[in-house]
């Protein structure tokens, strides 16, 4: 094969052969074909798209490139959660030791943030003494001992998709079904979990910015997995404005424990439930009760069991950042509107996200919501706080914010806090 041959195949909008895509697939791993050849083969397939069984080859492809996992020796059934990315979304966290109660085990391969989103590992680390790098043999014990584990995905996991996906985020190929569902799914279906239940974002926060693109992703990716064989199943829920009231490393573990304490946002709290009550039902448990779980304690009792065994201190108090600045609102009425993607990269300029990876981040930094949308407002009162450890980091954070929040006046005379906006 020629990897000018793939690529003008593709190009001219024609299908690939399995031939073809196997090829391309080792040959970039082995750097036989060049990153070059490969951001022209990306860019083809952003433009001209890829019919299933071609998303189903080049996904078991990827698969191919690296090890499977295997859990079949545990004594519990698997099951896994994988969001497409958001602001604020901090659900593994409180969903994996939630769902363990139930004797399923969750084995959440975890990734660091990039850009404008989270990463849980990043998240977690904000722990003392908490590691993310755990062995396969240590996360299987874990796993049958706890039922819970949160680690790094090993280098071995499809490694042709880490090439590609950094190499998809340099060339502007990152939003096209066909490669964001073989990325996912790749990845899923090599660690080997029996089931597998997809939180597909919507909205300005998220890859997918209008319902019927993440309608298409979710249906792509539910299909990949029921042919490999994964019970999975999805559900599309909204990313315009952020997951509950933080965005930031040690902010969001935070508001996890309150989560797992049985309080917490409301918002948070039923994505938790929801997600786990898939999760529990796709791995044959349909009648248990996760809610009852975080109100008891139990699920708090799994998470301190989990961040111990990791070698972080659930007790030890969170880092926080040096220094805050206060955003107000600047009008009376109702908050319409208060942007997830502008919160993103306000967060991730205050340092809880880096701009290339291998950067450090901070623990402390991010913004914290003081209101969210459909809630009554005055003008002076606190918005937001931004939090970060480099005073100098708040002008730009603020210049993100610019345009993020909308405040519609209230009618006169009526009752503010019984007005409505969409959530
Ligand atoms: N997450 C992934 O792992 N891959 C993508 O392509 C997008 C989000």
């Amino acid at each position: 094969f020629d990897a000018v041959d793939v690529i003008r195949t593709k190009r001219d909008g024609l299908v690939l052969s399995d031939a073809q895509i196997d090829w391309v697939i080792d040959a970039y791993t082995r750097g036989v074909v060049a990153h070059e050849q490969m951001s022209a083969l990306a860019m083809a397939i952003w433009l001209n798209g890829m019919e299933r069984p071609e998303i189903a080859r080049w996904t078991q492809a990827m698969i191919a490139s690296g090890e499977r996992m295997d859990f079949s020796s545990l004594s519990k059934p698997t099951a896994d959660k994988h969001s497409t990315g958001g602001v604020g979304d901090k659900i593994t966290l409180p969903l994996a030791p939630l769902v363990a109660v139930f004797d399923v085990a969750v084995p959440q391969l975890s990734g660091r943030g990039l850009g404008h989103t989270g990463g849980t590992l990043d998240k977690l680390e904000s722990i003392p003494g908490w590691r993310a790098d755990l062995s396969n043999a240590e996360m299987l014990a874990q796993l049958e001992d706890l039922g819970a584990v949160i680690c790094a995905a090993g280098a071995g996991l499809a490694p042709a998709d880490k090439r590609l996906y950094a190499l998809r985020d340099t060339t502007g190929t990152v939003e096209s079904i066909p490669l964001i569902a073989s990325s996912i799914m790749s990845k899923k279906i090599a660690e080997g979990t029996g089931s597998l239940v997809l939180d597909v974002k919507v909205g300005s926060g998220a890859f997918m910015k209008t319902l019927d693109d993440a309608r298409e992703l979710a249906r792509t990716m539910v299909d990949l997995g029921t042919d490999a064989g994964v019970r999975t199943s999805a559900l599309l829920t909204d990313m315009s404005t952020p997951l509950g009231l933080t965005a930031g490393n040690a902010l969001e573990v935070r508001e996890s424990v309150e989560v797992l304490a049985g309080g917490g946002p409301q918002d948070v709290v039923d994505l938790t439930v929801a997600l786990a009550e898939e999760m529990l039902r796709l791995a044959g448990r349909p009648d248990a009760d996760p809610r009852a779980a975080l109100a008891d304690g139990r699920a708090m009792d799994v998470w301190r069991r989990m961040i111990a065994a990791q070698g972080g201190d659930p007790d030890a108090p969170l880092p926080t950042a040096r220094h805050t600045d206060v955003v107000t609102a600047d009008a009376d009425g109702v908050l319409d509107s208060l942007d997830a993607y502008a919160v993103g990269i306000a967060a991730w300029r205050l340092g809880a996200g880096r701009a290339k990876q291998g950067d450090p981040v901070q623990a402390g930094a991010g913004v914290e919501l003081h209101a969210k949308p459909g809630e009554a407002v005055r003008a002076g009162q606190p918005l937001l706080t931004l939090h970060s450890d480099d005073e100098a980091r708040f002008a730009r954070a603020r210049e993100a914010l610019d345009g993020a929040v909308g405040i519609e006046p209230a009618a006169e005379g009526a009752d503010a806090s019984g007005a409505s906006a969409g959530t």
